[in-house]
This record gives C-alpha cells, structure tokens and sequence, in this order.
C-alpha cells in the first residue's frame, strides 16, 4: 500500500525524529515547516509559515497514494508570563500555529484524500490541566483535543477509513523545554519542576518519542482520540 506522511515542525525536536523515524521505515515523508536539514530520497520539504493563512493555503496533499498520514506536530509554547503581566500578547500567533494550522490542514486532507487518512494532532498534558503562565499555550491545545474528538465523529458518522489521535507525547529533551527552563520564576511558578525534571534526568528522547508515535500510528495502539504516549510501554 502506498503511504505518504506528512510532518510539520521537522526543523528540530519531535517533528524531525518523527520524519527520520517514517524515512528509517521506508516511508515517504513531507516536511513541512519553515527549515530543513533532512535530506533523504523519499523526502520532500514544503517550505510553510504555519502561522500565515496565505501559506497554508498553498499545503497540498497527493491524492493519487492510498493512505496519508498527517502528523500536526509544529508548536510554540509562548510567552512564559501571565497574561496580566504581558505587554504584547502572542495569543494569535500561538493560537494560529497551535490550533488553526492543525485545523486547517486537517480540513484539507479531509478534502482532497479520497483514500484512508490518519491525522495525528500533537497536544500536551497542558490541553487538560492550567499552568498558570501558559495560558495560551493550554487553551491552543484544549482546543486541538475538542477538534480532534470531533472529527474523527464526524468521519464515523460518513463511513470513512480516518482515525484521528490527539496525542500528549510526555515530558520530551528539546528546545521547547530548553524555553520553558529559561522562564523566570516571577511569571512562572512551576518553574522549579521544570528544572528538576532536566536535573533528574527524566526528559524523554525525542528518537524514544517518535519510536512510540510511530507504533501508535501504524500499530493503531490505542483506540481512543485523546491520549497520551505514557499509555505504550
Ligand atoms: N517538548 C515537550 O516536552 C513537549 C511536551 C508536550 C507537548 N509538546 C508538543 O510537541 C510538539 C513538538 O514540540 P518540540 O518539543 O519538538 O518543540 P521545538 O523543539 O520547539 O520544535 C517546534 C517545531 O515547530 C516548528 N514551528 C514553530 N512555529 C512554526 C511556524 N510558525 N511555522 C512552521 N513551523 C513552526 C519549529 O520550526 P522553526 O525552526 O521554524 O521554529 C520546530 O520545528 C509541539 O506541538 C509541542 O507543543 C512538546
């Protein structure tokens, strides 16, 4: 069966291991995002600003293979600051890259993928516990998860081959979590946990990340839409 996946956010972290995973597999992957360095021979890269519509717009999916996966993986946490405190707020942008992008290339997929489809919305523990100075970084992920819920209903409700996960990954070592640890502890009182968790060694590898993503996805491990990585050993 002929497979293509589709990756956002590849330039580093989760979404370029989840790519080298595919690649590693012998799948064809597109990249999208604002930067590459993958370079391999099933791979393609689209260059996108997720968090420009007019960018978006241009995303098109093959329509001629028999499956897609599309892995929604690009993130940005924000600003690390109550929203009270904050003199220019990144709402949109967080929202746009979080939350519409996601949307957005999943209404697309839907579209134009006549074929089986597995969307993959990467979400955090964040979508269902408030941590005060992520207020929009919570919110964006709250939202995937409702979404992701919703659709794959909708697809159901239609007979279609879609499944949909929105997915927390865990506690992963990359530049996110390098932001996070750079925080002050005046506008982020979780701070401390954060910088204990780098100090003890308890971040998660991205390649182990995307190890498990891929049996997930593939090996369709858990059958419901909102769920965490934590779930497979
Ligand atoms: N790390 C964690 O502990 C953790 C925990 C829970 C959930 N997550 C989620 O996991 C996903 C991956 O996070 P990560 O930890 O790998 O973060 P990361 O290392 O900061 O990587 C984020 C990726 O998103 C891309 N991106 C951000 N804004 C973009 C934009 N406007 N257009 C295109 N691409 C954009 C970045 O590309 P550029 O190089 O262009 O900026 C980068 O490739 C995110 O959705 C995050 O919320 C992470």
């Amino acid at each position: 069966m002929a497979t293509k996946v589709y990756v956002t956010g590849v330039s580093r972290g989760l979404g370029k291991a989840v790519a080298e995973k595919f690649l590693k597999e012998g799948y064809s992957v597109v990249g999208i995002g604002r930067s590459s360095d993958i370079h391999h021979v099933n791979y393609t890269f689209l260059v996108c600003d997720l968090s420009l519509q007019s960018d978006i717009d241009k995303i098109q999916f093959d329509t001629t293979c028999d499956e897609v996966i599309l892995i929604n993986n690009a993130g940005q946490i924000g600003n690390l600051q109550r929203i009270s405190d904050q003199i220019e707020p990144d709402f949109e942008e967080v929202m746009r890259v979080n939350t519409l992008a996601p949307m957005y290339l999943s209404w697309s997929c839907l579209q134009q993928v006549k074929g089986a489809i597995k969307i993959v919305n990467i979400s955090s523990g964040a979508s269902t516990r408030a941590i005060p100075g992520w207020a929009a970084y919570c919110a964006s992920k709250a939202a995937i998860d409702r979404f992701s819920e919703t659709i794959q209903l909708e697809e159901k409700e239609k007979g279609r081959d879609v499944n949909v996960w929105s997915v927390a990954p865990g506690v992963i070592d990359t530049a996110m979590q390098e932001k996070i640890r750079s925080a002050s502890v005046e506008n982020f009182s979780s701070l401390e946990t954060f910088l204990d968790l780098k100090k003890n060694d308890e971040l998660t590898n991205p390649q182990v990340t995307a190890d498990k993503l891929f049996r997930l996805i593939v090996l369709e491990e858990i059958d419901r839409v909102v769920c965490s990585l934590r779930e497979i050993e």
